[in-house]
């Protein structure tokens, strides 16, 4: 590659990301995935994959899980991007009550799963947060996400759990 084609592939491109603000010069071909967990370091977003099926990098962006290793970074600019990270934020780094919640019901065994899962729940449960959740509902909207630990019962049960409880704080 000469310089000047090297020098076109680099993009600028700004972003919030868990409440903070980043502007960051990335490269044409570069992840989102890569960018989140070996340029800002946040490794509890996890690479399974790394082809769109397991679910183990999801993030939230714009108020939807998507899977960070299929995302080319650039698609990255002008969006606002949940980590696992920051599900926590703001409740002075207690964790969120619905990871309270997967600890309660058991449903956190190697835990490589549950950054996804924690993530497509959220989205899934902000998205309805009028709305009536049943089981079913709530293992379409993780179909996404792979557990090869805890054969899923107790992480359905864990958001449902939570789905009755936020309803009831409302
Ligand atoms: S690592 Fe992204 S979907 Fe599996
Ligand atoms: S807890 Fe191990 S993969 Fe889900």
């Amino acid at each position: 590659m000469t310089n000047s084609s090297k020098k076109r592939a680099l993009k600028t491109i700004s972003f919030k990301l868990n409440q903070d603000d980043y502007t960051m010069e990335i490269n044409a071909d570069e992840r989102l995935l890569d960018l989140i967990r070996n340029r800002l370091g946040l490794i509890g977003t996890k690479e399974g994959c790394g082809g769109g099926e397991c679910g183990a990098c999801t993030i939230i962006m714009n108020g939807l899980a998507v899977n960070s290793c299929i995302i080319p970074a650039a698609r990255a600019d002008g969006a606002e991007i949940t980590t696992i990270e920051g599900l926590s934020k703001g409740m002075d780094e207690e964790l969120h009550p619905l990871q309270k919640s997967f600890l309660d019901k058991g449903a956190v065994q190697c835990g490589y799963c549950t950054p996804g899962m924690l993530l497509s729940a959220k989205a899934f449960l902000d998205q309805n947060s009028d709305m009536e959740i049943s089981r079913d509902d709530i293992k379409e909207a993780i179909s996404g996400n792979i557990c090869r630990c805890t054969g899923y019962q107790k992480i359905i049960e864990a958001i449902y759990s939570y789905s009755l409880e936020r309803k009831g704080n409302h």
